[in-house]
């Protein structure tokens, strides 16, 4: 079974409690999800491998730890999940950046898939999926299978809210898969939305509704 990881730091649930808001507009939205991002990456990446170098400081020659190992690359989940990605690459500038697009079918609530550009060495690196919203868990199980079938085997899965059916289904899929989440939430609504939530993310960060 994967690991659930709420990243509950204070700095992270005071945003997300803004965010939350419906008087937040979109700049403010953007700005937020940006950092609060930035502060999930921190922890995302708290455990990827050192190795020692040789370097020179003003004072004398030392060994010092870089990153080592595999590289990282972030898959956003179009379109709320871009909203994720310049936080991650403003810690990590060398990640690289696939795309997935998949959008939730409004009747069925099932995930619709119309794009997909990965870096040619994805399946060597270690990915990070990264969308604000897990409700149903479909877009998020369908984006990793779709990782799965082009050979990408290290994959974790970043998200802001969460309902505690996409987390069931998100882990029944892909018991391999770590999840790491801001907060857990109580329930879906009849229209697959997650309650409290905060909306349609997608819209709210690009001002489309
Ligand atoms: C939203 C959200 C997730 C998905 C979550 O995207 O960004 O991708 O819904 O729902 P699920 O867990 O039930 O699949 P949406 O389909 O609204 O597309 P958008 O980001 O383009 O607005
Ligand atoms: N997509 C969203 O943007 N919000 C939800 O609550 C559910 C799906």
């Amino acid at each position: 079974m994967s690991q659930v990881h709420v990243i509950d730091h204070p700095l992270i649930q005071h945003k997300l409690t803004l965010m939350r808001q419906i008087e937040t507009g979109t700049k403010d939205f953007r700005e937020l999800l940006e950092e609060i991002s930035m502060l999930m990456c921190y922890e995302v990446t708290r455990n990827l491998p050192l190795e020692e170098v040789e370097i020179e400081t003003p004072i004398c020659k030392c060994r010092s730890k870089v990153i080592a190992g595999k590289k990282l690359g972030i898959v956003p989940i179009l379109r709320a999940g871009l909203g994720m990605v310049d936080g991650f690459i403003r810690l990590v500038p060398a990640c690289k950046v696939g795309h997935i697009g998949l959008y939730r079918d409004p009747e069925t609530h099932e995930p619709v898939e119309y794009y997909c550009k990965l870096p040619s060495d994805a399946s060597e690196r270690e990915l990070v999926v990264v969308d604000p919203m897990l409700a149903t868990g479909g877009s998020s199980s369908a984006a990793i299978t779709f990782l799965k079938d082009r050979g990408c085997k290290n994959i974790k899965l970043v998200c802001l809210v969460g309902a505690p059916e996409g987390i069931k289904v998100v882990q029944d899929d892909h018991p391999d898969v770590d999840i790491y989440i801001a907060a857990i939430d109580e329930k879906l609504n009849d229209h697959a939305y997650i309650v409290p939530g905060l909306g349609d993310a997608g819209d709210r960060l690009f001002g489309t509704k």
